[in-house]
């Protein structure tokens, strides 16, 4: 294609088209308009297929020196704004190509040997969803690392731990913060996976079937960094496949996904344990609003809104699967709507992941040096909430067991303790000794500590268990494993 040709695309591709795209194709088609944000590693990727087109002779050392002078003096216009983006040029790729022949003249229009937009845009979009992943893996950390911290101050607070929302057995507040730094730690895993996938190099499969020119595809490879932890040089295998496939795409959704349901699943305890019914928790006012009508409201809103995006981003997972399912090898337009979904799972996941990191840990203020403005706990309403419940019967259970009484009758025996204090309005550790020794004679004066929150939880004392001790063990761990 000539640059005349590539400046007046909307007249025709080449001389085998006989009339002009109509503007509403043009706009049906184009995808400049979102996929400039690609622009960094297009130029990337440019550069070093050019750089290794010159180390194998197939273009001179000056047409290189003019694509770099090139590419630099576009770098600058697009990072001042004053690139001209043209949606009859329809996409970033060749938005690029024309201002750089604009520039260097035939040097510009050497770029393209033994290339295709087809192994191109694969590239790009691998080396910037790369970049995006590590992005996402520190912002993990980071949201790891705030709830680490909210959790070493709530050890020995207690709330009720629930089973079908029913109060269930007393539980540490930093231990159940601690689930949650399970959850996003396998998170980070699975993103440090997906990244091995996504850092291979499609460049060099040219349109589908490879090319004619001797390319090094492995110095490709290597200088946009597309090596295993060996320093090998990881470059995709097939030509069709490498142009063709998306699953990166879609196990980076996947995995994003899962994260937001993670993250979705923490919203709703907030929003549960922010209502006035349960009142465990403040979290500060710059992350809720007030109602227009009702004046005494404080809302949610950003908890409800992650939960809320937690479907926006599984609907782009539905999106890219499908999008993948019909297509026959090898490049299909029809990935070209890879990239709306997959930017804005990426900029949901990240806008989500800082919010949150801010909203439970705080934010440092420069004053201090100290964060402030995280969460807030009222330990006396989870007290209450885990007194009211009944929630050391598994407790009492076990005391009877380790005096020789089968299990299932501690369970049946505790059952019926369990009626006479709910007739009674009061605690089982409310009942007096004589009432308790009615159930059962084993039970003795050593019952009540057992029946306690706080015996109950320093009785839990397994790995993974609730016991502060436990907790305080896992807080150092994540500490050492999280820097
Ligand atoms: N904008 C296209 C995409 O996003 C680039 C590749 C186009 N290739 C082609 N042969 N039309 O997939």
């Amino acid at each position: 294609m000539s640059q005349n040709q590539l400046d007046t695309k909307s007249q025709a591709w080449s001389a085998l088209f006989s009339e002009p795209m109509s503007e509403l194709v043009k706009r049906y088609t184009a995808s400049v308009f979102f996929d400039k944000r690609l622009w960094q590693a297009d130029i990337a990727g440019s550069l070093a297929h050019a750089d290794m087109l010159a180390a194998q002779g197939i273009i001179s050392a000056d047409d290189l020196a003019a694509i770099q002078r090139g590419m630099a003096q576009i770098t600058q216009e697009i990072e001042s704004g004053t690139f001209e983006w043209k949606l009859d040029l329809e996409d970033v790729h060749l938005n690029i190509e024309a201002r750089l022949t604009q520039l260097v003249g035939d040097a510009g229009k050497r770029l393209h040997t033994g290339r295709s937009r087809n192994d191109q845009v694969a590239t790009d979009v691998r080396l910037w969803l790369r970049g995006e992943i590590d992005l996402i893996g520190g912002l993990l950390t980071d949201l790891q690392k705030a709830l680490v911290e909210i959790a070493a101050r709530n050890v020995d607070v207690i709330l009720p731990g629930f089973t079908h929302l029913q109060v269930a057995q007393p539980v540490s507040f930093g231990h159940h913060l601690l689930a949650y730094v399970e959850m996003f730690a396998r998170d980070a895993e699975r993103m440090a996976d997906v990244r091995r996938r996504t850092n291979r190099l499609p460049l060099g499969s040219a349109a589908l079937a490879g090319t004619t020119y001797p390319l090094d595809r492995e110095r490709v490879a290597r200088t946009l960094g597309m090596v295993d932890e060996h320093g090998v040089a990881q470059v995709c295998q097939n030509s069709l496949d490498g142009v063709s496939d998306r699953d990166f795409a879609i196990e980076f959704t996947a995995a994003a996904s899962l994260t937001m349901v993670h993250i979705s699943r923490l919203s709703e305890e907030l929003i549960i344990w922010m209502s006035q019914n349960f009142g465990f928790i403040r979290i500060a006012d710059r992350f809720t609003t007030g109602s227009s009508i009702m004046p005494q409201k404080k809302n949610p809103d950003v908890p409800e809104l992650a939960r809320g995006k937690t479907g926006r981003v599984v609907g782009h997972l539905m999106g890219l699967i499908t999008l993948m399912k019909g297509q026959p090898l090898a490049y299909n337009k029809d990935n070209q709507e890879d990239k709306e979904p997959l930017f804005d799972t990426v900029d949901t996941l990240k806008d989500t992941l800082r919010i949150f990191a801010e909203m439970i840990g705080g934010q440092v203020n420069p004053a201090t040096g100290q964060k402030e403005g995280g969460i807030t706990v009222n330990r006396e309403a989870m007290k209450q909430a885990a007194l009211k419940g009944y929630a050391t019967a598994t407790d009492l259970a076990d005391y009877l067991v380790k005096k020789g009484v089968p299990f299932r009758d501690a369970h049946e025996t505790v059952a019926h303790a369990v009626k006479a204090a709910t007739s009674h309005a009061c605690d089982l550790s409310e009942l007096p000794l004589a009432v308790l020794q009615g159930f059962h004679p084993l039970i003795e004066k050593d019952v009540y500590e057992c029946l306690s929150l706080r015996g109950s939880l320093n009785a839990r004392n397994t790995l993974g268990g609730t016991a502060p001790a436990q907790v305080q063990a896992q807080i150092e761990r994540h500490r050492a494993r999280l820097g």
